[in-house]
């Protein structure tokens, strides 16, 4: 559904983000596909809806820095680039807070966030406006099925979602046509993982020369994030029952045995399941057991992205 971005349309997305819909929404870049970051259910909806076969980290947006804040650690590398750029085209990856409010599915089980602040007046407005009644803190890929084109007009985000394409407010095209420009401050030399609408000179003329995800390795794609998927304990799939020892992720009925069973979803709803996935593995890679067995999970729809999580934690 298209909806005119007035006063009324932006309030109203504002309503359905704080209950947990999906709102598409103009930036200045690209259409996002917005979810309460807050609310993995509705991040996994994202998902779901753009046909993701993996979950690859999703960008954190506010309508100011202050939201942000409290999610990320800011260093002085940011602050600059934050008072130079924001708002504008411009995604910081920084290393999570650990009281941070953003749900783990929002950045993939991983220790750092992407963080924006966006420049489209309808997109600061509805991001304002979901600041008074909920987290304020939204969580947006483009509004495009998986390997689509990003959307530059409402138009765009109806054709490529079809009927997953939620409320969709219009605040006709997009100014820069570009998606953001990521810049990853988590290490040691700032490096542009995707080049974007704020052009690299203007971020080297403040921070001096930056690196690049080295060649062969995939820009932003959790193959560059592969140390992060390497398991603390070993992982089995498709096992029906856990050993002594082990822990247990199920997928509905319990087994009985194992040491600690957590469960993806008890009536295997794969929504639910996606909206648990890092939080359980993070619980069961901390616990007292040598081994995790996880139940079947069936490769439909989100389960295409809950089972190349795991099988990329389970590969030796
Ligand atoms: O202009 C934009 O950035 C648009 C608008 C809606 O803000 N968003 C956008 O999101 O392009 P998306 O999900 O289509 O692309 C974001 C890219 C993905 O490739 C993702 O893997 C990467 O950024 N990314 C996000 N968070 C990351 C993180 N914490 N670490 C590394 N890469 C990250
Ligand atoms: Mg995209």
């Amino acid at each position: 559904m298209i909806v005119a971005a007035d006063d009324r349309a932006i309030a109203e997305a504002a309503r359905r983000l704080a209950e947990g819909e999906l709102v598409a929404f103009p930036t200045e870049t690209v259409y996002g596909l917005g979810a309460d970051a807050a609310n993995a259910r509705a991040v996994a909806r994202v998902f779901e809806a753009k046909g993701r076969p993996r979950f690859n980290p999703l960008i954190n947006h506010a309508h100011e820095s202050g939201p942000l804040r409290a999610e990320v650690a800011f260093d002085a590398r940011a602050e600059t680039l934050a008072e130079a750029f924001w708002p504008g085209p411009l995604t910081l990856v920084l290393p999570k807070r650990d009281d941070a409010r953003g749900a783990s599915l929002t950045h993939a089980g991983l220790p750092y966030m992407s963080v924006r602040v966006p420049a489209h007046p309808v997109a600061r407005d509805l991001l304002a406006a979901f600041a008074e009644i909920g987290s304020g803190l939204v969580a947006a890929p483009s509004a495009n099925r998986s390997m689509h084109l990003s959307p530059t007009a409402a138009e765009h985000v109806v054709a490529s979602l079809g009927a997953a394409a939620p409320f969709v407010l219009n605040g006709g095209r997009t100014g820069v046509g570009v998606e953001s420009t990521i810049v990853d401050l988590t290490a040691g030399t700032p490096r542009i993982l995707r080049p974007g609408g704020v052009a690299r000179e203007a971020i080297e003329a403040l921070l001096g020369p930056c690196g690049a995800p080295a060649p062969g390795e995939a820009p932003m794609a959790p193959g560059m994030l592969a140390r992060h998927y390497a398991p603390r304990r070993p992982m089995r799939l498709d096992a029906l029952t856990p050993r002594e020892d082990e822990g247990y992720l199920a997928f509905g009925p319990e087994p009985a045995g194992g040491r600690l069973l957590l469960n993806l979803s008890p009536s295997r709803d794969l929504v639910e399941a996606a909206a648990n996935l890092f939080d359980h593995l993070h619980r069961l890679e901390n616990a007292d057991i040598v081994g995790i067995a996880v139940a079947p999970i069936p490769e439909t729809g989100l389960g295409a992205a809950i089972v190349d999580r795991l099988r990329r934690g389970a590969a030796p």
